[in-house]
């Protein structure tokens, strides 16, 4: 928690990603100069919690976002409006205020010399936009991104500027097995190089992942989603069960919290 920087910011602007149709958008906030010393050392797959002063007396919590980048003291979040919060900061304009907690939670693992397969589904393409940015060797790192909208609504080219990005449209139940295949595939290589997996998105998705890893046996690290409400260990809201293989014996198949011990779990150590 000593890392953890609570600010209040004005907002540089809300862009939408697609101006056609889409319901996606990226935030720009620019942190606090010299920034908190918890923004020097943020980490891929941290996230954080905004709330904005238009959220009122109606909706008392912030909501979790990953941290897509953190660039030139400005902080980018990328977000697909949802429900009512997300239709609320949606609606931001520039200058308006909001409170920020962040960075929070653990990150992805990033191992420069390791042959790193990242695998993302819909939204959880989000964290490996910084991700990329900042791995150090990026030669080492692969992409497969499934998705529903098509690609411009996401911001792939933030990520094939860097590292090739293979790309699959689900329309339909074939599409869907033909990147479940890939995945399949692509991690068996993986782990024949005794690479690392890193995967983002829906639970469904994140489930065939873990399945994938266990048979395969390739060390593999998911990045989990539940509904927050204090983002930082306090409410309980955010439980999941660990697995008998997690680390410290007295905690094996009790919960554990997402937002303070996650978001990024290993696999193999607790149950979704
Ligand atoms: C660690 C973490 C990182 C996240 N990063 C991103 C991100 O980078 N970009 C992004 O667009 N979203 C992200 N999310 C999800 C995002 O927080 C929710 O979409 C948002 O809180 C919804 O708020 P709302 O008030 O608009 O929706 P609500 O009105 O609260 O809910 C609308 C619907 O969305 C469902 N929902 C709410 N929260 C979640 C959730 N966390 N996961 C799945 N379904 C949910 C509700 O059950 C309901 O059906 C992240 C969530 C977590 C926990
Ligand atoms: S959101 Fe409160 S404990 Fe995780």
């Amino acid at each position: 928690m000593s890392d953890v920087a609570c600010c209040r910011l004005p907002v540089l602007g809300i862009t939408p990603f697609n101006p056609v149709n889409g319901d996606t958008r990226f935030f720009v906030l620019r942190l606090p100069r010299p920034s908190e010393p918890a923004w020097w050392r943020w980490r891929p797959g941290q996230f954080v919690m905004l709330r904005p002063d238009s959220f009122g007396l109606e909706l008392p919590w912030g909501r979790p976002f990953c941290i897509c980048h953190v660039t030139d003291g400005c902080l980018i979040c990328f977000f697909q409006v949802l429900g009512r919060g997300t239709r609320r900061i949606a609606a931001i304009k520039p200058g308006d205020m909001v409170s920020l907690w962040g960075p929070l939670g653990n990150g992805f693992a990033m191992e420069a010399d390791t042959p790193t397969l990242l695998l993302a589904g819909g939204m959880g393409i989000a964290p490996f936009v910084g991700y990329v940015n900042v791995h150090p060797k990026i030669w080492n790192v692969t992409m497969l991104f499934g998705h529903r909208e098509i690609q411009e609504y996401y911001p792939v080219n933030n990520i094939n500027e860097f590292i090739p990005l293979d790309g699959f449209l689900e329309h339909g139940p074939e599409d869907l097995q033909l990147f479940v295949d890939t995945v399949h595939e692509r991690m068996r290589l993986c782990a024949e190089q005794k690479g690392l997996v890193l995967a983002c998105g829906p639970l469904p998705f994140l489930r065939t992942v873990r399945d994938f890893a266990r048979a395969l046996k390739v060390r593999t690290q998911l990045s989990l989603e539940s509904v927050m409400a204090c983002g930082v260990g306090a409410c309980l809201g955010c439980v999941t069960k660990t697995d008998q293989t997690w680390p410290v014996p007295e905690k094996r198949g009790r919960p554990v919290q997402i937002c303070r011990d996650g978001p990024v779990f290993w696999a193999d150590q607790v149950v979704i």
